[in-house]
């Protein structure tokens, strides 16, 4: 069996971060949410992975090099646009061969990984098992129907009127005959090829599509909102471990990392939090549930429940909450006169700001 990682896409979602940087490499705990799904696959015994890149290829490219450091062998596949998932699986078909491989979209976090229904998989040998979990807002999923016995009879891609609460999980299994079921598919009214139309078609023409309702968790990192959830979710686990320095006027409450080379001085830090290698954090309060990337300044501010990636500074702005901030960003006060913001924001960036 291979694994089929898509890591190409637009990303409009994560604005303005993917405007210079891969939705999939932004950290969860520090680590690139892509990282979670590789070691997943891995650790359900595969090895051949084909990771799909688009225009950020290269960047993936370095931060997953040949894959040997997963213990994986990867292969990129690229894409030339975003054309949807199956256009994902067709530009593969030469690279997937007849082999039974795991779909899996790099930006979704699945917790509880994925032996359990690649070893189901294994088993009972369908044409397609894709993975399910329930959700309070179908409408804005990939929703299924299923018959009695769990098997899947229809597929819709964010319906109007859903006809279960069973949202598609970013996780598919497929066996060769999907392949068939690609080569036949037309593009959608969103101009892309769709995998709920391909898994339709594997039904219709007598296929046996097999599902998984998970009761873990599962989330798509792709708006802020479900990254910073994510990055909460991981954060809770994290085992405290602090390696760089905090001076003594400093005060750490419950599950803290302090990486090798950061440094904490006078300042109060209520975990989860993790604060990155080389990063300064000084008369501030870091509150939970927050990440702190590599070689940022946090000075004489306080943030809470938020992601700050590598090489950002925040210095004297009070608190900061809910927020993604992208590398080297700079967040400083505004002069006192004239009551002004002062603002450079990049393309689709998103700021609120209290009155
Ligand atoms: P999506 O999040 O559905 O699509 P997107 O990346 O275009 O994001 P947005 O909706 O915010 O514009 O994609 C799921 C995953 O699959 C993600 O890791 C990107 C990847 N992908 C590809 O590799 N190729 C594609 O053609 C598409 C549509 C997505």
């Amino acid at each position: 069996m291979k694994a089929l990682v898509l890591a190409g896409g637009s990303g409009s979602r994560l604005r303005p971060i993917t405007h210079t940087s891969a939705k999939q490499l932004v950290p969860v705990a520090n680590k690139p949410v892509l990282f979670y799904g590789l070691e997943a696959i891995r650790d359900a015994g595969i090895r051949e992975v084909g990771i799909v890149v688009g225009d950020t290829a290269a960047e993936i490219q370095d931060a997953v090099g040949d894959g040997s450091r997963f213990g994986l062998q990867v292969t990129y596949l690229p894409q030339d646009a975003p054309r949807g998932l199956a256009h994902a699986v067709l530009i593969a078909r030469e690279y997937l061969g007849d082999d039974d491989f795991v779909m899996y979209l790099g930006d979704n976090f699945v917790v509880g990984g994925i032996d359990g229904i690649v070893r189901r998989f294994r088993q009972e040998r369908p044409d397609a098992q894709i993975m399910l979990t329930r959700v309070s807002d179908p409408r804005a999923f990939g929703v299924a129907e299923l018959d009695g016995d769990g098997r899947v009879v229809g597929l819709e891609e964010k319906p109007e009127h859903p006809k279960s609460d069973l949202a598609l999980v970013g996780v598919y299994i497929f066996g060769p005959r999907v392949h068939d079921a690609v080569a036949r598919l037309k593009p959608s009214w969103r101009d892309e090829l769709e995998i709920t139309d391909a898994i339709q078609g594997l039904i219709d023409t007598g296929g046996r599509v097999e599902s998984t309702v998970i009761s873990g968790y599962w989330k798509d990192t792709g708006n802020v909102t479900d990254m910073l959830e994510v990055n909460r979710l991981v954060l809770e686990d994290v085992e405290p471990s602090v390696a760089g320095a905090v001076d003594a006027s400093s005060e750490l409450i419950g599950r803290v990392v302090v990486e090798a080379g950061a440094t904490v001085a006078g300042s109060r830090i209520v975990g989860p939090v993790i604060v990155g290698a080389g990063t300064v954090v000084r008369d501030s309060y870091l509150g939970p549930f927050t990440s702190i990337g590599r070689d940022c300044r946090v000075i004489d501010s306080e943030i809470e429940y938020s992601i700050v990636l590598r090489g950002a500074s925040i210095d004297g702005v009070g608190r900061i909450e809910a927020s993604l901030i992208g590398r080297e960003a700079e967040v400083t006060p505004a002069p006192n006169v004239p009551r002004a913001h002062r603002l450079v924001l990049g393309d689709h960036s998103k700021v609120q700001i209290r009155q």
